[in-house]
């Protein structure tokens, strides 16, 4: 028997002795626990603990999302008017307002080869800030591609596989989400185009080499490929790219192309629920340990890593009242939550989907080269703005080169190289715990590390030779690119 497996069956012991004696025994109990979990580093739970649905935060948001709309009739939109771009059973999942949303055994098949993550105490973080809080991270970066994309990337391609769907397009922001749809997407015979953001592309030459070894298409965007590309570039020659273009080429390919479905890896319903598996996992492993978070925190793109970790413990805010901050990490360069407006808006560049409610910094805005590529989106996925729409969810704003602070004094004391995205939540993680300092509290801190650095390493080289900088967003700017969306469902 392992030491691992000795001190989690120690702890059980403690739990379960906990809950069946009388109240001495329960406390003498507790204290064996936090005795234990003094010097635990890692809390993990068996393959067979594992969870078997998904959570759908829809079921008891207090509010619900307002309706997608339709791009052409400003409708709201209907099941069937996804499905010729989704696979069906993801459109399903898409309006679904059941609570819990049960994971096919094929799909914990594959799950079971990352599955279930680590929960790590940040204990060598913890004494480097010198905190009295302890701060856990649920490490997604043990996945095959190094993040949490995976998560969604497996039910994505098999819900299409079962339908009988032969071709995939998508796009790629740092090109972790095309790196994992391009391992499902060979697991389950499916043919995969992946319209990679042009400046990722020239940054991260080694996530393309990953796509093309698990069989994908990469195509840097914008591209001549498509009537999206064409006319992206026809007005700016030299773009970088962003998220909002590549997926309309993507979505242009999906739409054009026989037995073609696009997949996307973030802001959609669907992608939110698959990712719980995080939360719910954590809710599990943090039971273990007795503690249970102040504070919640996930670095933000579109919003799929972010809502994983947090809407499993947002459950608990709704059911049972229970004090929780949960803090979204946006960076300062493209600042949707804390400087966006609440609108409907387009998800891509070139106003081909849905029309979404959401906070957005208008789709024509083109974020900055920051090197946390997966973090350059305009807008918020409709779930996660209608939380922050009603006050249960913060968000903050970060500099790219406190970003990379953090990631370094992670990197230093945790041994793991963040990727610049999870920088982000770091970074919030250490405010939260110097705050606790300040104050004397113990708070519990819990944060999601979506991804590893490895293949990031060029960005960490720029940050050391002074190569990086913050850029600054004016409020003209934003003004500017939100001007007229109001406009836009009417
Ligand atoms: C490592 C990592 N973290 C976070 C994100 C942001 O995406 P999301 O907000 O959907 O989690 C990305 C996106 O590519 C990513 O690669």
């Amino acid at each position: 028997m392992s030491v691992q497996t000795i001190l989690q069956l120690s702890v059980r012991c403690a739990i379960l002795a906990a809950g069946s004696r009388p109240a001495r025994s329960a406390s003498e109990a507790k204290n064996v626990t936090n005795q234990i979990m003094k010097t635990t580093k890692k809390i993990l739970l068996a393959e067979s603990e594992m969870p078997t649905s998904w959570y759908n935060i829809a079921a008891d948001m207090p509010n619900k999302p307002q309706p997608m709309l339709h791009p052409a009739t400003k409708q709201p939109l209907k099941p069937e008017d996804m499905e010729g771009l989704f696979g069906k059973e993801l459109v399903k999942q898409e309006f679904s307002q059941e609570r819990f949303i049960e994971i096919p055994d094929e799909v914990r098949d594959l799950y079971r080869i990352y599955r279930p993550t680590p929960l790590v105490r940040a204990s060598g973080l913890e004494k480097a800030l010198d905190t009295p809080a302890k701060i856990y991270f649920k490490n997604e970066s043990v996945s095959p591609v190094g993040s949490h994309k995976l998560n969604s990337a497996i039910p994505q391609a098999y819900f299409n596989k079962i339908q009988g769907i032969k071709h995939i397009t998508t796009e790629t922001g740092a090109g972790q989400w095309g790196s994992a749809l391009s391992i499902a997407c060979q697991h389950f015979g499916l043919d995969l185009k992946v319209y990679m953001v042009r400046i990722s592309y020239e940054q991260k030459p080694y996530r393309k080499m990953v796509m093309q070894t698990y069989g994908a298409q990469v195509i840097p965007s914008p591209s001549d490929t498509t009537e999206a590309g064409r006319r992206i570039l026809a007005m700016h020659p030299d773009s970088p790219g962003s998220l909002g273009n590549a997926i309309s080429e993507a979505v242009e390919v999906a739409m054009t192309q026989p037995d073609t479905r696009y997949a996307l890896g973030s802001v959609l319903n669907h992608v939110s629920l698959h990712q719980t598996i995080i939360g719910l996992e954590a809710e599990k492993q943090l039971e273990m340990t007795g503690d249970y978070p102040d504070v919640v925190i996930g670095c933000f793109g579109g919003g799929s890593n972010f809502s994983g970790i947090s809407f499993p413990f947002l459950r608990h805010k709704f059911a049972e009242g229970k004090d929780i901050r949960i803090i979204a990490a946006e960076p300062a360069s493209c600042p949707k939550l804390t400087r966006g407006v609440f609108e409907y808006d387009y998800g891509d560049t070139v106003g081909m989907t849905p029309l979404l409610p959401m906070y957005t910094l208008g789709h024509d805005f083109t974020p900055a080269s920051i090197h946390a590529g997966g973090l350059r989106y305009h807008g918020a996925g409709t779930l996660v703005s209608q939380l922050r729409r009603d006050g249960f969810i913060e968000a903050r704003a970060i500099d790219q080169l406190d970003t990379f602070k953090a990631g370094v004094l992670f990197a230093r004391n945790e041994g793991i190289i963040p990727a610049p995205e999870s920088t982000h939540a770091i970074a919030v993680a250490i405010e939260e715990a110097l705050r606790a300092r300040e104050e004397g509290r113990e708070k519990v801190i819990l944060f999601n590390l979506s991804g590893h650095g490895l293949i990031d390493m060029a960005s960490y080289d720029k940050y050391f030779s002074g190569q990086l900088e913050n850029y600054q967003v004016s409020q003209q700017e934003i003004a500017q690119a939100v001007a007229g969306l109001d406009k836009l469902a009417r």
